[in-house]
C-alpha cells in the first residue's frame, strides 16, 4: 500500500515537470512565434502568393525527425527558398536570440508535441550542443543547408505491406515474375520501391507487390519510367507499363479509378544489360505528384559531367550517395587534390582519394540512382563501420553526428557524440601531398577506447601504410591489430584530449 502511494507521488512529481515545460512552452511560444506563425500555428497566407506568406508550423514535416533541425532555426534563422507542406516560401526569419535556453527547449518540445506529435525529449544537454556545432555562423541558415544536416523524413507511403522479391535471369519483355521462382524476398517496411539495395548491375528482375491503400474515390495517375521494362497493375489492372529494352526517359501515364480502401499493388520491373533505372510517382488528377519511388529530378539531360573539384583554393562539400561509403556521406574536396567520404552515419573516415573530386552529374541532373564513384583512380578506401570500439574491442560504441562547422575557405569540423558522453571535434587540414587530421575528445572521466585506423595494410615503426598512404601515428601511442586491423589504445583523461594523424601520399 505503502508503496504504490510513493510511486504516484513520484510520477505525479514528474509529470507535473514535463507539463511545467511545457506551459514555459506554450508562453513562450505566444510571447516570440505566433505574431507570425499564428496562433494555432497555421501560419500567414497571402492570398494569391505564398511565397509572400509565412509557413505554418502546424503539420509541418520541418519540425519532425531531429529537433535540432528546429534549435538551429531558432539559433540563427532561416532564410531563402523553402517548401512547406508542398507550398514554397521566400522570406526571412530572424534569430530568435531573446529565449533563454529553458524558453528555447520548451518551445521546441511544445510545437514538435503541439503540432506534429513528437516526443518533448529535447533537453537543455541537447540545445547547449547545437549551439556549440554552430558558434562560429554568422548568417541565417538555408532550407537546403538545414535539409543535408537533418534530413526531413519521407512523407508515409501509401503502399502497406510491401514486398520485394528479386530473380536472376535474362529477358528482352517483363515476364510474369508471380509464375516465376524468387531467390530472395525482403519486406520493405517504408513503402517505398527502390533499386538502392540492389547490388546486381545486369540480368535480374524484381517484382514488389503490397497494398495501395486510398482514402478518397477519385481518378489516380500514376507515372512510370524504367531502363529496361517494367507493369504496374492495381486491383487486378494493369495501368501501365514501359516495354521491352531502352533506357530511361520512356515515361508512360497510366489512370485508374479506385474506391476507397486497399488495392493490390504489384511492380514488375527486369534489367538486361546497360543502364537501370526506375521511378514510379502518383496523383489524384490534377493535384501534385508523389513519389513511390526514390525521387529524382526530371527535364535534364542525363550523365551530364558537372566537375566540381574546387580550383579556387576552397573546399567543397558533396552530400550524396558515394559509391564505397555509406548511404550518408559528406564528400569533402579540400585545396591541393585531397579529398575524403566522411561517413555521416558512422562518423568514420571511410574513403580518401586524390586527384579529381567527384562528377555530379549523376545526382544533379540525372537519374539520380546509385552512387558515385570519387572522380580519380587513386582512391584508398579504409573501411565502412564505426571506428569507436569499448577497451577490449569487442563492441562498437554508439555514435552519433551532432552536425558540423565550417570556416571561412568552408572547410567543416564534424561534432559527434561517441558512446553517449565523449564529444568529439574532427576536421582536416590539408596541404601538399599530405593532410593532417585533428581531432579533440571531451571526455567526463578517465576511461580507456580502441579507436581503429585501418582494416587492413602493414603497421611499421609507427607508421600504417595503405596502397600510396602512409598513416602517421602520433608518438608513442599504443597500436594494437586484430586480423588485418590496427587500433589506437587511447586512454582518455577526463577534459580535453588531443589526436592528430598525418594522412601522406607516397609519391
Ligand atoms: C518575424 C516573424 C517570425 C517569428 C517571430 C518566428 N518565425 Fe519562424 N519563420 C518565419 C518565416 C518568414 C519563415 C520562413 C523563412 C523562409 O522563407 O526561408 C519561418 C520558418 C520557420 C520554420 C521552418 C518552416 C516551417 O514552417 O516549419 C520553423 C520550424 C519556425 N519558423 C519556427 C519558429 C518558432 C518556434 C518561432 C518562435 C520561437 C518562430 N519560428 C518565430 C517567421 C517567423
Amino acid at each position: 500500500m505503502k508503496f504504490s502511494k510513493v510511486w504516484s507521488l513520484i510520477l505525479l512529481c514528474s509529470s507535473q515537470g514535463a507539463t511545467a515545460q511545457l506551459d514555459i512552452g506554450q508562453t513562450s511560444y505566444t510571447q516570440f512565434c505566433s505574431a507570425c506563425h499564428g496562433k494555432n500555428g497555421e501560419g500567414l497566407s497571402v492570398e494569391g502568393n505564398s511565397a509572400a506568406g509565412i509557413p505554418p508550423l502546424s503539420q509541418s514535416e520541418w519540425l519532425k525527425g531531429d529537433a535540432d533541425r528546429v534549435a538551429q532555426i531558432l539559433l540563427h534563422g532561416l532564410e531563402g527558398p523553402i517548401t512547406v507542406k508542398g507550398r514554397s516560401y521566400n522570406q526571412i526569419m530572424p534569430a530568435q536570440g531573446a529565449l533563454s535556453d529553458e524558453q528555447a527547449v520548451a518551445v521546441i518540445n511544445y510545437v514538435r508535441r503541439e503540432f506534429v506529435g513528437e516526443k518533448a525529449n529535447y533537453t537543455l544537454g541537447d540545445f547547449k550542443l547545437a549551439r556549440k556545432f554552430s558558434k562560429d555562423r554568422k548568417k541565417g541558415w538555408k532550407a537546403k543547408e538545414l535539409q543535408e544536416l537533418y534530413p526531413l523524413p519521407r512523407p508515409v507511403s501509401p503502399i502497406k505491406n510491401l514486398l520485394m522479391q528479386t530473380y536472376d535471369g535474362e529477358w528482352e519483355a517483363t515476364p510474369n515474375f508471380s509464375e516465376i521462382k524468387s531467390n530472395a524476398i525482403e519486406e520493405e517496411h517504408d513503402g517505398y520501391i527502390s533499386l538502392k539495395k540492389i547490388n546486381k548491375k545486369k540480368l535480374f528482375g524484381v517484382m514488389w507487390e503490397g497494398d495501395f491503400v486510398v482514402t478518397k474515390k477519385a481518378i489516380y495517375e500514376f507515372e512510370l519510367d524504367s531502363d529496361d521494362g517494367s507493369r504496374l497493375t492495381v486491383g487486378g489492372n494493369v495501368v501501365t507499363s514501359v516495354k521491352g529494352m531502352g533506357g530511361m526517359g520512356r515515361r508512360k501515364i497510366g489512370k485508374i479509378s479506385l474506391e476507397p480502401g486497399s488495392h493490390k499493388f504489384r511492380l514488375e520491373y527486369f534489367q538486361n544489360r546497360g543502364g537501370k533505372g526506375l521511378t514510379l510517382r502518383y496523383r489524384e488528377r490534377k493535384t501534385k505528384w508523389k513519389w513511390l519511388s526514390d525521387a529524382v529530378q526530371r527535364n535534364q539531360p542525363e550523365k551530364r559531367i558537372i566537375d566540381i573539384t574546387p580550383k579556387d583554393g576552397k573546399v567543397r562539400m558533396y552530400s550524396n550517395f558515394i559509391a564505397g561509403s555509406t548511404h550518408r556521406t559528406m564528400g569533402v574536396a579540400y585545396p591541393h587534390e585531397n579529398n575524403i567520404a566522411f561517413s555521416t552515419e558512422n562518423c568514420n573516415l571511410d574513403l580518401i582519394w586524390k586527384g579529381d573530386f567527384i562528377n555530379a552529374g549523376r545526382h544533379w541532373v540525372g537519374r539520380g540512382q546509385g552512387a558515385e564513384a570519387p572522380a580519380s583512380k587513386d582512391v584508398v578506401r579504409l573501411f565502412k563501420s564505426v571506428p569507436w570500439l569499448n577497451a577490449d574491442g569487442s563492441q562498437a560504441l554508439k555514435v552519433k553526428l551532432k552536425g558540423y562547422s565550417m570556416d571561412k575557405t568552408g572547410s567543416p569540423t564534424f561534432s559527434y557524440l561517441v558512446d553517449s558522453d565523449l564529444m568529439v571535434s574532427d576536421h582536416f587540414v590539408s596541404s601538399a601531398g599530405s593532410f593532417q587530421r585533428v581531432m579533440n575528445i571531451e571526455s567526463k572521466s578517465d576511461r580507456e577506447i580502441l579507436f581503429k585506423i585501418s582494416a587492413q595494410g602493414a603497421f611499421k615503426n609507427g607508421i600504417i601504410y595503405i596502397g600510396d598512404l602512409m598513416l602517421k601515428l602520433p608518438a608513442d601511442t599504443e597500436v594494437s591489430s586484430q586480423g588485418k586491423s590496427y587500433h589506437l589504445k587511447l586512454s582518455l583523461k577526463k577534459g580535453s584530449n588531443p589526436l592528430t594523424i598525418l594522412y601522406t601520399w607516397k609519391k
